[in-house]
């Protein structure tokens, strides 16, 4: 499939999905996010791919956050439609069965940071700066960052952050929880891939289902989570991978799993 802002690039089940608008800082505008959503979809069905990494194009940015130029103009009207479309890209992940890592390697301010935070975790270089700068802008965060970020640090870190617009460094961010880890800029990109292919190397079924319990048990009280969990668990049992797996481990072998 063509695409005029993202870049695909696979190797041994690892799709690199880079947003290559590096004279913009790879900001999302309309165009962008419909790509997105597509390249999303296209990954999530194709079966040579079993974990995707989300990067930006250039040395400066990951994504310098939503458009700023498409969105001086329009009405209340299009702002809530464009803030619905990037939603539906951060869902699109959310849903998504393949992990998504994200490789941010500079800039992730407003839309750019929610979609670091809409994929399954963050690797970051030395040199990113974290933030959301919406309310310098007169408006706030619309691609689920308030959601998202108050969910994964708690709300009073997410305040501070949301109400006064300042950048965070990677050394910050990932103590803070919003970072998993940060690599020297040039290692960044292969650490993001080893780890992608390391996923890669065990049952995807497995990882699948853990997603699904992890994102879906997040929205629900845990009474209703520990069920959620019980049930996938049982469905794997009626799996070939969790038959394999667990005879490769008896007979001290590597598994061979088939993803039925
Ligand atoms: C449109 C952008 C952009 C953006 C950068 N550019 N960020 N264009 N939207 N978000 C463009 C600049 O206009 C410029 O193009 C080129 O990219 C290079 O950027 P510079 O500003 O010249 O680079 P630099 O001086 O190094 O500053 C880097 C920066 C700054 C600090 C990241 O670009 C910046 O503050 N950008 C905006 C960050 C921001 O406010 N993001 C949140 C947006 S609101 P030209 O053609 O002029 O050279 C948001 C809402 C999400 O994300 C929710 C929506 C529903």
């Amino acid at each position: 499939m063509e695409y005029k802002n993202l870049l695909i690039e696979t190797t041994d089940a690892v799709a690199t999905l880079t947003v290559n608008r590096p004279q913009a800082l790879n900001a999302l505008n309309s165009e962008v996010l419909d790509e997105l959503g597509r390249a999303l979809y296209q990954l999530e069905y194709d079966s040579a791919v079993k974990v995707v990494v989300l990067t930006g194009a250039g040395e400066k940015a990951f994504v310098a956050g939503a458009d700023i130029k498409e969105m001086a103009d329009m009405s209340s009207y299009e702002g809530h439609r464009f803030a619905v479309k990037g939603q539906h890209v951060m869902m699109a992940m959310e849903k998504m069965k393949k992990p998504v890592i994200a490789a941010v390697n500079g800039f992730a301010l407003g839309g750019g940071l929610e979609l670091a935070l809409g994929c399954d975790f963050i690797y970051a270089s030395q040199k990113a700066k974290l933030g959301f700068p919406e309310v310098t802008l007169g408006i706030i965060p619309g691609f689920g960052g308030t959601q998202n970020l108050s969910r994964l640090i708690g709300p009073n870190k997410a305040n501070e952050m949301i109400f006064t617009g300042r950048m965070i460094g990677a050394e910050k961010a990932c103590s803070w929880g919003i970072v998993n880890e940060v690599f020297a800029p040039e290692e960044l990109l292969d650490k993001a891939r080893e780890t992608a292919a390391a996923i890669a190397g065990v049952g995807s079924l497995g990882v699948a289902y853990a997603k699904d319990a992890i994102a879906n048990g997040l929205n629900m009280v845990k009474e209703d989570g520990f069920r959620y969990e019980a049930s996938l668990f049982g469905v794997l049992f009626a799996t070939e991978d969790q038959k394999e797996g667990m005879a490769a481990f008896v007979e001290k072998r590597k598994a061979a799993f088939k993803n039925r």
